[in-house]
């Protein structure tokens, strides 16, 4: 049996894997980008052709919690990277859908433990139709890894505490790695896009740990909330599974009910119970060199403008330096300035670090939340 890592001082696994985060992204992302010569050194472990990989027509994600938020977020990052439909399914659902699915497509499998039984059912449903399948996992050789054509491991470290926090950020991580090595295999990727992108990569680590600094008002904001049974997170685009994931961790750990829905959707029905007893944590995160992504925030703030008018508390991310959030929103968490397909790596930590203060509030085993497993092995 192999032994638990030291908590290096921290009170609980989970908090040190919060802050784990810096160095697993480095050690996710260094091996496998170069700005001289311009590379992405990937082709080893997908063991796809570039041949092959250029005739693929669909992408299928399947995978459970926490993983399956980080194949909504590569949705996005690859159907923005380049012309190619991207499914994304609970793998728990996966083989009851039917997927017509087939060659000519590659399925997607993340798991942090690479053992989970869902997961491992929907790769061989995969594989049974004639997909190619790519398996992303924290786990070297585990089952999912050792059944599939292609292994791309997130080298976040071992994650002990059963809520997944740092395979999150690193899975995010290797799906961007995955979706730009595709467009460039693709020719829809030019060296200019490339060096761009692997120098906003680069700089993911030293923004992971300037988010780490939130730590303290994320503690305070759980001394002030903890009391409370209910919360709405909410995101737009590739937001919206970090809304998810803020509500599932805060579901796993503090036993407190919370939802995550697209900020769009709450006009057509969760804003009826908007009002002084659901707080609302929305992420209103701004890209101001995306255009879309500016569109989204007007929205956002007007969104914000309502929720306080119905005398909702809003706990708001927003980028560095917005006085515009700041002076609306109850709570604003600042997250450093990022690409709108990268931004969503950086957002979830306060949200993890909320989660874990709200459990430390409420006396709770942060680590070993009843009725959970790290990896459920039963279908
Ligand atoms: C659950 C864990 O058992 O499985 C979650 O409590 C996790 O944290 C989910 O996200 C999926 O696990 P894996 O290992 O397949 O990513």
């Amino acid at each position: 049996m192999p032994t638990k890592p030291d908590k290096n001082g921290f009170p609980h696994y989970m908090l040190k894997e919060i802050f784990d985060q810096p160095k697993g992204l480095e050690d996710t992302i260094l091996p496998r980008v170069s700005l001289d010569p311009l590379e992405l050194r990937l082709a080893d472990q997908v063991r796809i052709s570039p041949d092959e990989l250029r005739q693929v027509r669909r992408i299928n994600v399947v995978a459970s919690g926490t993983s399956r938020h980080a194949g909504m977020a590569g949705q996005y990052m690859i159907q923005n990277l380049m012309h190619l439909p991207v499914d994304v399914d609970y793998a728990s659902e996966f083989e009851y859908r039917n997927p017509l699915i087939g060659k000519g497509e590659i399925t997607i499998v993340i798991t942090q433990s690479g053992e989970t039984a869902d997961t491992t059912a929907a790769q061989r449903v995969a594989q049974s139709k004639g997909s190619r399948t790519i398996a992303i996992s924290n786990v070297v050789d585990s089952t999912i890894a050792r059944e599939a054509d292609g292994v791309l491991y997130t080298h976040a470290g071992p994650e002990i505490s059963i809520a997944s926090t740092k395979a999150f950020t690193a899975q995010m991580t290797v799906l961007f790695l995955f979706a730009a090595y595709l467009a460039r295999v693709r020719g829809e990727l030019d060296d200019a896009a490339l060096r761009g992108w692997i120098q906003e990569l680069l700089g993911l680590p030293q923004k992971t740990a300037t988010v780490l600094k939130s730590s303290r008002q994320c503690e305070k904001l759980a001394e002030r909330y903890h009391d409370f049974e209910d919360f709405l997170f909410l995101g737009r685009a590739i937001h919206y599974p970090i809304a998810m994931d803020g509500a599932l961790k805060l579901k796993e750990v503090s036993y407190i009910h919370a939802e995550g829905y697209p900020t769009g959707e709450t006009k057509h029905g969760p804003n009826a119970l908007i009002d002084e007893h659901l707080p609302v944590v929305i992420i209103a995160t701004c890209d101001r060199n995306d255009p879309g992504a500016v569109v989204r925030y007007e929205k956002n703030v007007a969104n914000i403008r309502q929720f306080k008018q119905q005398s909702a508390k809003v706990i708001a991310l927003a980028t560095d330096g917005d006085a515009e959030v700041e002076a609306i929103a109850d709570h604003t968490i600042f997250i450093p300035q990022a690409p709108e397909l990268l931004s969503p790596i950086l957002e979830i930590v306060p949200l993890q670090l909320f989660a874990y203060y709200m459990t430390v509030k409420k006396g709770l085993d942060v680590d070993r939340p009843r009725n959970l497993v790290k990896s459920v092995m039963l279908e």
